[in-house]
C-alpha cells in the first residue's frame, strides 16, 4: 500500500486511535505521528495547549518535523493566537500574504489552526504546516477538525 493516504483513510484509523488510546496525551501523541508519517504535504503537525494565566499561553505540546521558535504564543499574535481566541478553524493558503503569521520555517507556504474544544471551551489547538501553497482543501479540513474533536471528547473524559 502506498503511504500516501486520502485523507478518508486516515479519519478511519485516527477513530482507531481514539478507541485504543489510555491518554489524551498519548493520543495526541499518535495523531501527530500519524498524520506526518500518512499526509505527505504536512510538513510540520503539532499540537498547542492553552495554559491558564495572566496572560493566557499556548504551549507547545506533541509535534513532529523541525523544532519550532515558537514554543510559547501568546492569544494575540500569530495564526495560532488568532484561531485559539476567535474559536475558529483558520487556513492560510499562502503565509507570507498574511500579517498574523509567525515563521517557523522558511519553507512553509500554507498552513491551518484547528481549535480544541472541551466543555465547550478552547483547550488548545491542532497545527500543521506544509511546504505546499494552499494545501489544505475541505478534505483536510474535515480530517484535521476530527482529529480536534477527538482529542477535546477523551479530554473530557478523563476531566469529568
Ligand atoms: N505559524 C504559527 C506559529 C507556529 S509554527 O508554525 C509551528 C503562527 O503563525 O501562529
Amino acid at each position: 500500500m502506498s503511504k500516501a493516504s486520502k485523507a478518508t483513510d486516515v479519519q478511519a484509523e485516527m477513530a482507531q486511535l481514539a478507541l485504543h488510546a489510555k491518554s489524551a496525551q498519548e493520543l495526541m501523541t499518535r495523531i501527530v505521528e500519524l498524520l506526518h508519517e500518512r499526509m505527505l504535504k504536512y510538513n510540520w503537525v503539532g499540537f498547542y495547549m492553552l495554559e491558564a494565566g495572566r496572560p493566557p499561553m499556548l504551549v507547545l505540546g506533541s509535534f513532529q518535523g523541525a523544532m519550532t521558535p515558537h514554543t510559547r504564543i501568546p492569544l494575540h499574535q500569530g495564526i495560532c493566537g488568532a484561531a485559539a481566541s476567535t474559536g475558529k478553524t483558520v487556513v492560510v493558503d499562502d503565509v507570507n500574504q498574511d500579517p498574523r503569521y509567525l515563521a517557523c520555517s522558511l519553507e512553509t507556504k500554507s498552513e491551518i489552526v484547528v481549535p480544541v474544544f472541551a466543555h465547550g471551551k478552547v483547550v488548545g489547538e491542532l497545527d500543521i504546516d506544509s511546504h505546499f501553497p494552499a494545501a489544505f482543501k475541505d478534505e483536510d479540513r474535515a480530517l484535521v477538525e476530527f482529529c480536534a474533536t477527538l482529542v477535546g471528547k477523551t479530554l473530557e473524559k478523563s476531566s469529568k
